[in-house]
């Protein structure tokens, strides 16, 4: 006897429980002809470049016709003004048509006009009605886009739950992929996700696209990166840089000139560090903040754009390999800029900041540093080695501390090459 049911009974969370249709329970077996791979007609994917580079990368040369692109991110990240900026570049050379679920096409039409002049390519429908959308993509001309914003607003009135419950999301992603394969028709899907990852997010449309963009950023800097976590046309080794601004997300083209800006050199505590983004290096600032711990029994351990949770370890690594003392004492770590990285690249100098605040010494300016820190205190290789020091160089780095074992040289900079915490150490008392 069917009931209604609004918490879950095992996990006790209201909102959760998903609809599921019950399949017949025996299937019918039927004759099919199968085809050797070897013989199947074969066409490189024809590109559709946006005209915006920094998408482009990313996409692996631009968007390919019939295919999905899902285009995640948190709300407010600057989904909705990646995408009209996209409509925009795109309009001017085919049709492009916006599915305005979240905001009115006469606001979409205001924000427009403050990103450019509109081309006459771009148009609107103001219906999130599944049905509505469907037709709208049948009578869509060939090769041209659909931009749904979102796909948290679209809904089947065939289906009960709430426009954005995971059945609705599943089974409108579900027909607006078959329907840009049927029509030759690009669909690009904008969806939300939240930090905790929210239940009824686009990650349940993930295997069904093609392309899975996703867009973040700290909302209080302007920075903000693009990046494909699938990409069934290309490689998903690229970053896309952006800066926020008032007429629209700008280009950044090069990052380390962009996050370096108002560095002001010969202070204690700040160290770069040489990252890579895919397979895009830059070099950004990280700065440490070491003072004793005058906040109650716990020490405060605070990151900020790095990762929080290599903070602990890494203080740990130094205390019991490196004799520093840091457990009583609050720490701060921050990467300067607005820029997120978490890779274990940067827990050398991530450290180094550290020690560097602790004594109180600033390191050489022209200095940067790469390098995955053990448990055991030892520095070991991390990827890409060659690229960070070539990037290194170019914003004027003339010295680098880096694994032992990393065996390039580069004219111009001097390496440093570490095997332990303890010889980090020791560059701390060095005279420059
Ligand atoms: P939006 O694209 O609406 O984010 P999302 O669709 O991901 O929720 O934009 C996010 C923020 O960006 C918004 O708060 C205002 C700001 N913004 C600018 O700073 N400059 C601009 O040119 C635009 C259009 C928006
Ligand atoms: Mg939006």
């Amino acid at each position: 006897m069917p009931r209604w049911v609004g918490r879950c009974p095992e996990c006790g969370e209201f909102g959760t429980v998903v609809e599921e249709r019950i399949a017949p329970p025996t299937v019918a077996v039927r004759e099919v002809a199968t085809q050797p791979l070897a013989v199947q007609d074969h066409e490189a994917a024809d590109r559709i470049p946006t005209g915006i580079d920094e998408v482009d990368r990313v996409l692996g040369g631009g968007i390919v016709p019939a295919g999905v692109v899902l285009l995640a991110g948190e709300p407010g990240v600057g989904k909705s003004t990646l995408s009209l900026q996209i409509a925009m570049a795109l309009g001017t050379s085919r049709e492009v048509l916006l599915v305005c679920g979240e905001e009115a096409p006469q606001q979409v039409k205001a924000r427009a006009m403050r990103l450019g002049p509109i081309p006459e390519g771009v148009r609107t429908l103001a219906d999130p009605e599944l049905p509505a959308v469907l037709g709208a993509i049948q009578i869509a001309e060939d090769a041209s886009v659909v931009i749904v914003d979102s796909i948290q607003t679209i809904f089947d009135p065939e289906i009960p739950s709430a426009p954005g419950s995971v059945s609705q999301v599943r089974e409108c992603g579900a027909r607006l992929v078959r329907a840009a394969r049927d029509n030759g028709v690009t669909v690009i899907l904008v969806g939300h996700v939240t930090k905790e990852g929210v239940v009824a997010g686009p990650r349940v449309l993930e295997h069904l696209v093609d392309v899975v963009l996703n867009f973040e950023g700290d909302r209080s800097s302007g920075v903000r990166v693009l990046r494909a976590l699938k990409n069934r046309f290309g490689s998903t080794q690229e970053a896309g840089f952006f800066h926020m601004a008032s007429d629209g997300l700008l280009p950044i083209r090069d990052a380390s000139a962009y996050l370096l800006a108002d560095r002001c050199g010969g202070n204690p505590g700040s160290m770069l560090a040489a990252c890579v983004e895919g397979r895009r290096p830059f070099v950004c600032e990280v700065q440490a903040l070491i003072q004793a711990a005058n906040s109650g029994p716990m020490a405060r351990r605070t990151a900020v754009g790095v990762d929080a949770s290599r903070l602990p370890l890494l203080v740990a690594v130094l205390e019991r390999r490196g004799g520093v003392a840091l457990s009583r004492n609050d720490v701060y770590v921050s990467a300067v800029g607005g820029i997120r990285t978490s890779e274990p690249a940067c827990d050398l100098p991530i450290a180094l900041a550290m020690v560097s605040s602790w004594r109180g010494k600033p390191l050489p300016d022209d200095a940067v540093a790469f390098g995955e820190i053990g448990l055991a205190g030892e520095i070991r290789q991390v990827v890409a080695g060659d690229r960070r020091l070539h990037e290194a160089r170019s914003v004027g780095c003339k010295r680098a501390f880096v694994p032992h074992n990393f065996t390039s040289e580069l004219e111009g900079v001097t390496l440093h090459r570490l095997r332990h915490i303890r010889d980090a150490l020791a560059l701390i008392s060095k005279q420059w």
